[in-house]
């Protein structure tokens, strides 16, 4: 079921939550697939809609800073960060309380919660009205490309959730930066929404890029966003079996082209990514091609969310 956003909707939207629902919702980074946090039940559903392996935590989202810090230890770096970024595209992962009623299924039985206040205002109005933390993966089948509209969401979901909410195109497009404070040094364990140079200038040095560790972070499998199409990374030439992903100006020959963006603006590519992946994948294949050229993209910025997108997309499929 869609519902076309009005107030009548979103308080259908809040009811359904607190009933143990699975509502589909919009934010600002992608759309979420959201269920009552401290519902075993309804987070267990969440998994199965997803197909999502039961070792993966969940994010919890809340209307404010204050309710997502009564579920974990703050620590003043978090406190500064939540101060500077949200409502926002930042996840905060830390230690879970004692006390706090979020299933432990929704945390996959780990020791720390990821946390955010999400910047879309229908989003955070709706999380107001179900009054409770709200676990919101990904809208989308486990492995597949995120979802930025409420169409996408059905297409993956439809017949397995009880309702999305339509909020529109989510501005952004890409997920939230997943942030870990929960050990001696903050970790950055997924690039996203709020490049990580804005929050280095704020806490100074962020670690990134080394080996994962599958404990700290479940779910950064290798390969993800997964299109049907193969995808070849940092083309600079068109070959006959491919589509095109392009950045700026576009290389010639390709007979289906989905331009990131014409003028290389990386927060319009970034919000164009997702729905290009779809849609070079559902063209692509009616064609009778089997792979996507994706044109470099510079690693500043939002790049290097994007790069890490198109990077999990070419990986070999496990
Ligand atoms: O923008 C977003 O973050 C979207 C919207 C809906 O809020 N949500 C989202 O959720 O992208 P999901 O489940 O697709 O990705 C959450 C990521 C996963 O990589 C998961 O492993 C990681 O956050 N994560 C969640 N809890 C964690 C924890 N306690 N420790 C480490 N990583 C965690
Ligand atoms: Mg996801």
């Amino acid at each position: 079921m869609t519902l076309r956003l009005d107030a009548s909707a979103l308080a259908e939207a809040a009811a359904l939550i607190r009933a143990g629902g699975l509502v589909a919702f919009g934010t600002e980074t992608v759309y979420g697939l959201g269920g009552d946090a401290t519902n075993g039940r309804a987070v267990a559903g969440i998994f199965a809609a997803k197909g999502r392996p039961r070792f993966n935590p969940l994010i919890c989202h809340f209307a404010s800073a204050a309710a997502a810090f009564a579920h974990v230890e703050a620590n003043a770096m978090a406190q500064r960060l939540a101060a500077a970024f949200w409502p926002g595209p930042l996840t905060l992962v830390l230690q879970r309380r004692r006390d706090t009623p979020v299933s432990l299924l929704a945390g996959a039985g780990l020791d720390t919660l990821a946390v955010r206040v999400p910047g879309h205002p229908v989003a955070r109005e709706l999380l107001l009205e179900a009054g409770v933390p709200v676990a919101a993966p990904s809208a989308n089948r486990s492995g597949a490309v995120s979802p930025t509209t409420a169409a996408h969401v059905l297409a993956d979901l439809d017949g397995r959730i009880d309702a999305v909410l339509d909020t529109g195109p989510a501005g952004i497009g890409l997920e939230s930066t997943v942030l870990d404070l929960s050990g001696a040094a903050p970790a950055l364990l997924r690039p996203g929404g709020v490049p990580v140079e804005t929050i280095e200038a704020l806490i100074g040095r962020v670690r990134s890029g080394g080996p994962v560790d599958a404990k700290r972070s479940p779910g950064m499998l290798a390969s993800h966003y997964a299109p049907a199409l193969k995808l070849r990374l940092n083309a600079a030439s068109v070959r006959g079996n491919e589509a095109l992903l392009a950045f700026g100006a576009a290389l010639p020959g390709a007979a289906i082209a989905w331009n990131l963006s014409e003028t290389a603006d990386l927060a319009e590519a970034a919000s164009r990514l997702f729905a290009g992946l779809r849609w070079l994948d559902a063209e692509g294949s009616r064609s009778g091609l089997d792979c996507i050229a994706a044109m470099a993209v510079p690693e500043f910025g939002l790049g290097v969310a994007i790069n890490d997108r198109l990077q999990r997309a070419a990986a070999p499929r496990g």
